[in-house]
Parts: structure tokens; C-alpha cells; sequence
């Protein structure tokens, strides 16, 4: 089959099975109050975050120049990778450009052919690609189940292992138990490796902190700087020797261009404003829980609502419902899904005003109302 047929046939797949994508470029001010994204506290446009970046392009240039262990290390990563593992606890930190770049990163430097890796079965995508680019021998266990990971853990006794969770999940937006997976962990001498995209900012210095897990030298985290601290980038957190290990070993991150530095003194600017004003936190918990209740679905852990759809087409219905009245709300469809259920994602972030979430609410009330 030649490629132009092979490309014909998988996009007439997708368009009968409701799965077409298509990228939908918006303005800088569209007039739409915007529930899709993943800004939760509403940073990229505040005013101190955007002076930070506009300066660093000023001063040190558009871009880094080159890999980081080439020229492109600034002092400005030093003092970004600082403030990161003060506020969260931790020894100390390394950013990335993209916190894809530090979930591949973490997997791939620790964990090889003889090492086995225990990931839920709800993990995000750049940990899936993290463990086949390692090649490591993966058991998969089911969502948030400790007793599974213990089992896993058990069976191979003695082999390096290193066990995935997010503390709070992308899709379902539930936590994982995160207690009971450091002890477990720490029983057997595995590492825990806790993705905290969607736990950092939306519960301050994130979950493990909360846990009072910050620190531990078998529980490492992993950040992006690109949701709660609107801006661009990743980071892993935990112990120097880990950190050293990756900064020789981590291919994403020697192969890599550094952060640009706009985006990294975005991000630190950024953190000096998130935990400065704990009620911004607070905002989203009260908005998340109101809204939960009015549709009548499980309060999520983060900021994220994820609303079951009856069908794809049913999910991305509503979406354009939705847009029509003002409102952008995300959607997620297989293969995003690990369940395979079609989802309304309304992002309840602290960066909309009370009278642009009061309307975006309503119209959400009687939009998926009417669908389900
Ligand atoms: C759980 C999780 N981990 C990692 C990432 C990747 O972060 P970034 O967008 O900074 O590459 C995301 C982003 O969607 C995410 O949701």
C-alpha cells in the first residue's frame, strides 16, 4: 500500500469512529471565558509573570543557545531549580524544557533492561513513552490499587525497581494514595516516582509535601511549569545524587536545548506569586466543589472536572454547544482516555473573574443537562 492510500485510509477510520482532531487556533483576547486550558491559577497573564519573561528576553536573548551542558546553562536556571526545591521540600531540583522531557527523563536514566517498572494504569502518556523508550520490564497495575503493587513488587524480589503514580490524575482527577505507595515502596527499597502536574500550585507545594513524603529520598517528583505556573518547562525534584545521575545520563535533557530563558524566569516568577497568595488555591477548591455538586459528579482532587459523555460525538456536541454560548471547555476522547469513556474536561481555575465563572457555570449546567 503505497502512503498517500495508507493516510487516506486511517483518516476516514478516525472521521466513522468520531475521532477526528483538529487544531483550532484562537487570539490573544477571543471574548471566550476559558475553561480548557490547564493555567489553573490563572498565571500566564499576571502582570509580574509576563513583566519576568518580557525582561529575561531582554537580557539573556530568546532562546539558550544550546544544551545545557554546553553554554546553555544560565545562573537563572540556578535560581529557578532553587525556589522549586525550597517550595516543595525537596534537596534540589533540575528543570527541562517540557515536563515531558522530565517524566522521559526520571524513567529513562533510572531504569533499563533489568529493571522492572510498576505504572497505574491511568498514567499519563509521557510516562508511557518513558517506560518503552527504557525498555524496562513493566507491569502495569490497576488504577490506584496498592495491593496490586505490592504483588508486583513481591514477584521480583531483589530486582531494581521503580513504581509510577500521578498524585493527582489527569483524566479521572482523583489522587493516588500516596502514603500507602511511599510505604510499600520503601518496604521492598523501590523508588516512587510521583507526577505532580496537576498537584503543584492547584495544592501549593503539591501532595507528597502535604504527605509529608517531601524529601524522602525514595520518592522523587516531577513537575511541569507549564500549568499551574503558566508558563513552559518541566522539572524533576529529589535527592543531588539522582539529579547528578540525570544531568549525565538523561538523554531528553543532554540532547535537549535549555529552557529559554523567558519561560524559566516566567516560572520563577510565577512561583514567588503562587505561594505568595494561597486564596488563589482556595478559589479553585470552592469552584471545583460548587460545580461537582450542581453536575452532580465525584469533587475531583485537582482542578480538573471530568464530566462521562454518552458517546464522542455526544462529548464534542456539547463542546461546540458550549462554545456558541461563550464557553470553552476541553474534551476528551479515546485515545486520551484510558477507559475509553468520552469526557467533557471543565478546568475550574482561579484566573477567570466570579462574574465570567458564574456565566460559564450556568451555561455548562444546562448544556450537559440537556445531554445526559
Ligand atoms: C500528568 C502530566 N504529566 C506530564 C505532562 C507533560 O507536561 P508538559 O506539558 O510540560 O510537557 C502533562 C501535560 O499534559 C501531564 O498532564
Amino acid at each position: 500500500m503505497g502512503w498517500q492510500s495508507w493516510l487516506d485510509g486511517a483518516a476516514a477510520a478516525r472521521e466513522e469512529a468520531g475521532l477526528t482532531r483538529r487544531l483550532r487556533p484562537r487570539g490573544p483576547d477571543d471574548d471566550v471565558v476559558d475553561l480548557a486550558g490547564n493555567d489553573y491559577l490563572g498565571l500566564s497573564r499576571h502582570p509580574e509573570v509576563r513583566r519576568a519573561a518580557a525582561d529575561a528576553a531582554l537580557l539573556w536573548g530568546a532562546g539558550t543557545g544550546a544544551s545545557r551542558l554546553v553554554t546553555g546553562t544560565l545562573t537563572l536556571h540556578g535560581e529557578l531549580e532553587a525556589e522549586l526545591a525550597d517550595w516543595l521540600g525537596q534537596p534540589g531540583a533540575l528543570t527541562f524544557s517540557t515536563g515531558y522531557h522530565a517524566n522521559l527523563s526520571i524513567v529513562g536514566a533510572l531504569a533499563d533492561r533489568t529493571a522492572h517498572v510498576i505504572s497505574d494504569a491511568h498514567i499519563h502518556a509521557s510516562l508511557i513513552d518513558a517506560v518503552r523508550l527504557s525498555r524496562a520490564q513493566l507491569t502495569v497495575v490497576p488504577h490506584n490499587n496498592v495491593a496490586a503493587v505490592h504483588a508486583a513488587l513481591a514477584a521480583r524480589p531483589g530486582v531494581r525497581s521503580l513504581v509510577l503514580a500521578e498524585s493527582v490524575y489527569s483524566v479521572l482527577g482523583d489522587e493516588a494514595p500516596l502514603a500507602e505507595l511511599a510505604e510499600v515502596c520503601r518496604a521492598y527499597g523501590a523508588l516512587l516516582v510521583v507526577d505532580e502536574a496537576h498537584g503543584v500550585g492547584v495544592h501549593g507545594p503539591g501532595l507528597v509535601h502535604r504527605h509529608g513524603l517531601a524529601g524522602r529520598p525514595h520518592v522523587l517528583v516531577t513537575a511541569t511549569l507549564s500549568k499551574s505556573l503558566g508558563s513552559q518547562g518541566g522539572a524533576v525534584l529529589g535527592p543531588r545524587a539522582v539529579l547528578d545521575h540525570l544531568v549525565n545520563t538523561a538523554r531528553p535533557f543532554i540532547f535537549d536545548t535549555g529552557l529559554a530563558p523567558a519561560s524559566a524566569a516566567a516560572a520563577l516568577a510565577a512561583a514567588r506569586v503562587a505561594r505568595a497568595r494561597p486564596d488563589l488555591a482556595d478559589t479553585i477548591r470552592a469552584r471545583v466543589t460548587g460545580l461537582a455538586h450542581t453536575l452532580d459528579v465525584p469533587a475531583p482532587a485537582g482542578a480538573v472536572l471530568s464530566v462521562p459523555m454518552p458517546s464522542p460525538e455526544a462529548a464534542v456536541g456539547a463542546q461546540a454547544d458550549l462554545l456558541t454560548e461563550g464557553v470553552r471547555v476541553g474534551c476528551f476522547r479515546p485515545p486520551s482516555v484510558p477507559d475509553g469513556v468520552s469526557r467533557l474536561r471543565i478546568t475550574a481555575g482561579a484566573g477567570v473573574t466570579e462574574e465570567e465563572w458564574e456565566r460559564a457555570t450556568k451555561a455548562i449546567d444546562s448544556v450537559v443537562g440537556e445531554v445526559r
